[in-house]
């Protein structure tokens, strides 16, 4: 159990961008800036900060549908950066997305059949026949039931609700071992989103499939994960186990996060801790802490140092902040 899935170390993706008046000038944007995690068999890892921090290109990097700039990944005891074509026809087989607009991820032409069937068709998996059992029984394992009623129909026939249903189905007909679920219900209505993560709940509970949980929302994040790394500009700067890191927020930028979620209980209240300005690009960074300019706890010293890297303040809990 304790064994890691996947092991991320020193990852790193710049785009290279042009910009100025006649777009001739050739910048780098560090969209991931040297990350490091673990993710163990059977977990639900959540990845979590504003829009821009990372958090789609670091999931993209993961299911090999992009290259890093540097680092290195390993799923399963093996690098994947450079892998064989068979070795990358098993990697692709093991590992699955589900992304954040079920409106666009789903092919508009295809029935849910062929949607749901399409990656046992590419991975060669089963006869017809067995096929349809598949995608049947996975069907009803998501609540779209009785699946007979859905088959035949096309995406827009569907609810946003219905469609992620979809959408997970068919990242879970082929049973990978690793699933990155990017924001899979910021797009949908807040009555039906609920019901979306008591299914990933669920089907994360059932199997032992490991997954990568991204969201902007902790209260998500604490419901469904064991451990997270909070992301800020390419950088993670707080993770360890989920209670830890949302009942004793040591970083600045948690600290935030964690006083914007709203709290249930009327009776109580916390107080907001203001954050100056938004999320900038990560362009033309200084060497210093990603977070100096939003922070209410900087001094001299965060000023001229470089980023900080991250530390143990108690067992599997880490921070990369100076004051700590
Ligand atoms: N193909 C690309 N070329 C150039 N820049 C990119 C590319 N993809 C992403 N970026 C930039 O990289 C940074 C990180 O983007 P990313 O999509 O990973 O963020 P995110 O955390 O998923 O945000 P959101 O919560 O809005 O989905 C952003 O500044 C984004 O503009
Ligand atoms: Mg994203």
């Amino acid at each position: 159990m304790n064994e890691p899935l996947l092991e991320v170390n020193g990852l790193e993706k710049y785009f290279s961008i042009k910009s100025g008046f006649f777009r001739r000038e050739l910048k780098y944007l560090q969209a991931v800036d040297g990350i490091s995690f673990k993710i163990k068999r059977g977990q639900m890892f959540g990845l979590v900060g504003e829009s821009g921090c990372g958090k789609t290109t670091t999931g993209r990097l993961l299911v090999k549908s992009i290259a890093p700039t540097a680092g290195e990944i390993v799923f399963n005891g093996k690098s994947i950066i450079e892998l064989d074509d068979d070795e990358v026809r098993d990697f692709r087989q093991s590992v699955q997305m589900i992304f954040q607009d079920p409106y666009q991820s789903l092919n508009p032409r295809m029935t849910i059949f062929d949607i749901i069937a399409e990656p046992l068709k590419i991975h060669k998996i089963g006869a017809f026949n067995q096929r349809e059992e598949l995608v049947a029984g996975i069907m009803e394992k998501v609540g779209l039931s009785p699946a007979a009623s859905f088959i035949f129909r096309y995406p827009h026939e569907l609810s946003g609700g219905q469609r992620q249903r979809v959408a997970i189905a068919r990242a879970m007909v082929i049973k990978p071992d690793f699933i990155v679920a990017d924001e899979p219900t910021s797009m949908l209505d807040v009555s039906i989103r609920t019901q979306v993560i008591e299914l990933m709940k669920k089907l994360q509970e059932e199997s032992r499939v490991s997954y990568l949980y991204i969201t902007h929302d902790l209260a998500v994040a604490r419901y469904l994960c064991t451990e997270i790394a909070v992301m800020y500009l390419g950088k993670i700067v707080e993770s360890g186990e989920i209670e830890k890191v949302t009942q004793n927020p040591a970083h600045p930028y948690t600290q935030a996060l964690i006083s914007a979620v709203p709290i249930p209980d009327p009776s109580y209240q916390r107080e907001s801790i203001a954050i100056i300005g938004g999320v900038s690009k990560p362009i033309d960074l200084l060497p210093r802490c990603r977070f100096y300019d939003r922070c209410y706890e900087r001094d001299q010293h965060c000023q001229s140092q470089a980023m900080p890297d991250l530390h143990e303040i108690e067992e599997q809990h880490f921070v990369a902040c100076y004051q700590r």
